[in-house]
């Protein structure tokens, strides 16, 4: 089959095309004209690049063209690849054709809008040099993801969207009307996978998950990617270091893949490069509340959850991502389990990360104790009855099994050094917002 070759813009900026004269197809990032000349900085996916389209070097309409062709116009064009320290990217394009293939209407985006004017632009917004950099990242966080876990050998399980129960307590329930019924959008893929273990073994999955956040934070989506795991026979301690090497990993693909998108955000290479190589400590939540009472002068009552506040503060003790273990009991989910050692606090763990990105990722053993679990469920006001076939899983070959979930937006936010988590997911969804 023969294709016509257009030439994309990181082969110029590579240098592979001196003096060759090539096809490219693009939209107008930039444009000015100046008498007889029009400066242009075209664009595709792959890059920007300055091009120079002079009357007297094309046909006289195709400069007219040109001339009246608006930002985000897109075009066809030809042209020779000169090298020019000058400009962006060190290449220029000298124009020897164009061909306007749509004449823009004046883009509603200028300079300087404010963040809620980008958000209600998203659709327009999206072919930003920035979020066009967090999208190419995130591909490659997701990619990792699946990479990490099949070369463990873990299958891709998945589980209903649509689900009767909680998972993640019931104030952030989303109620879906199901015919006659009601039902709720998934909070996690957890219990379901934990159905699963008992053929499968090793399970993971990535879908969206819908929690009904009432607070606005720059952390807080209700709609968003989580990338779970759930593996039989493994306990608590296996899966915090699973967790390490998954983020070692993506954080390694991403520096393999992004060192030019990770540039346009103006992250610290040298930070990232440093964590996808160190070792991750792991503490328990009460040596947490000693290092914030030594180390910050705060003061935590033990048996309180760590608030925004003192996991941004206990980090900056830190210079790689931690792993905090045995959180209260009392203020965990109805299925981590109680730790025989210390029986005040449970078999789980969060892992933070730093510079006020928080938990990243959060995970536990699973109980295997049906009546600890009823009493615990009875005490949030669940309908027991709904979770017999949970406990059914307890009643026939049970095991010793555990399982996290990763907050892919958190990691893409933190990875990019992203200032909200709205930029880490195309089109956000928060309790203002759902359009468009
Ligand atoms: O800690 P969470 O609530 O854990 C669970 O849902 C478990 N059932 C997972 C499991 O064990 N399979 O959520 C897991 C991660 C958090 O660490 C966080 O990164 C992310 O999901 N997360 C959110 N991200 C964006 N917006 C929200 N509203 C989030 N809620 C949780
Ligand atoms: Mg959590």
């Amino acid at each position: 089959m023969q294709i016509k070759k257009w030439i994309k813009i990181e082969e110029i900026i590579n240098g592979q095309k001196t003096e060759d004269e090539i096809d490219l197809r693009g939209w107008i990032y930039r444009t000015r004209s100046s008498g007889n000349i029009v400066f242009m900085v075209i664009r595709d996916v792959s890059g920007i690049i300055q091009a120079t389209v002079k009357k007297g070097n094309l046909p006289d309409c195709e400069f007219e063209d040109a001339k009246k062709a608006l930002v985000e116009s897109s075009l066809e064009l030809k042209g020779i690849v000169k090298e020019d320290k000058r400009a962006p990217g060190g290449y220029e394009l000298q124009v020897t054709k164009i061909n306007i293939l749509n004449f823009a209407e004046p883009f509603p985006i200028v300079k300087d809008q404010s963040p809620e004017f980008l958000l209600d632009q998203r659709h327009l917004w999206i072919r930003s040099q920035k979020l066009t950099s967090i999208f190419k990242i995130r591909s490659t966080v997701v990619g990792a993801i699946h990479k990490f876990f099949r070369n463990l050998g873990y299958y891709e399980f998945d589980a209903p969207v649509l689900q009767p129960n909680q998972c993640e307590g019931g104030s952030t329930l989303f109620e879906v009307k199901y015919y006659g019924n009601k039902t709720y959008l998934s909070q996690s893929w957890q219990l379901y996978a934990e159905a699963a273990i008992f053929s499968l073994e090793k399970i993971y999955n990535m879908g969206p998950t819908f929690r009904a956040e009432k607070s606005k934070t720059s952390r807080h989506l209700s709609e968003f990617w989580m990338a779970e795991m759930e593996a039989a026979w493994l306990d608590l301690h296996d899966i915090t270091e699973i967790a390490k090497d998954e983020i070692r990993f993506i954080l390694t693909e991403v520096l393999n893949n992004h060192i030019h998108e990770l540039e346009i955000l103006g992250q610290d290479i040298k930070k990232l490069e440093h964590i996808a190589k160190s070792d991750f400590p792991t503490i328990t939540y009460t040596e947490a509340l000693k290092i914030l009472k030594e180390k910050s002068k705060m003061d935590i009552l033990w048996g309180k959850d760590l608030r925004t506040i003192e996991e941004d503060e206990l980090m900056k003790h830190f210079d790689t991502p931690v792993v905090v273990t045995n959180y209260p009991l009392e203020i965990m989910a109805f299925y981590k389990p109680k730790d025989i050692k210390d029986p005040k606090t449970a078999l789980c763990f969060d892992m933070i990360a730093a510079e006020g990105y928080g938990e990243i990722i959060g995970g536990s053993q699973r109980s295997i104790d049906i009546e600890e679990m009823i009493k615990r469920l009875k005490d949030m006001g669940e309908n027991v009855d709904n979770y017999q076939w949970y406990f059914d899983l307890r009643r026939y070959g049970s095991v010793i099994h555990s399982g996290y979930g990763l907050g892919v937006e958190r990691v893409v936010a933190w990875i990019c050094g992203i200032d909200n988590i709205k930029d880490a997911i195309p089109f956000p969804r928060t309790i203002l917002r759902f359009k468009p």
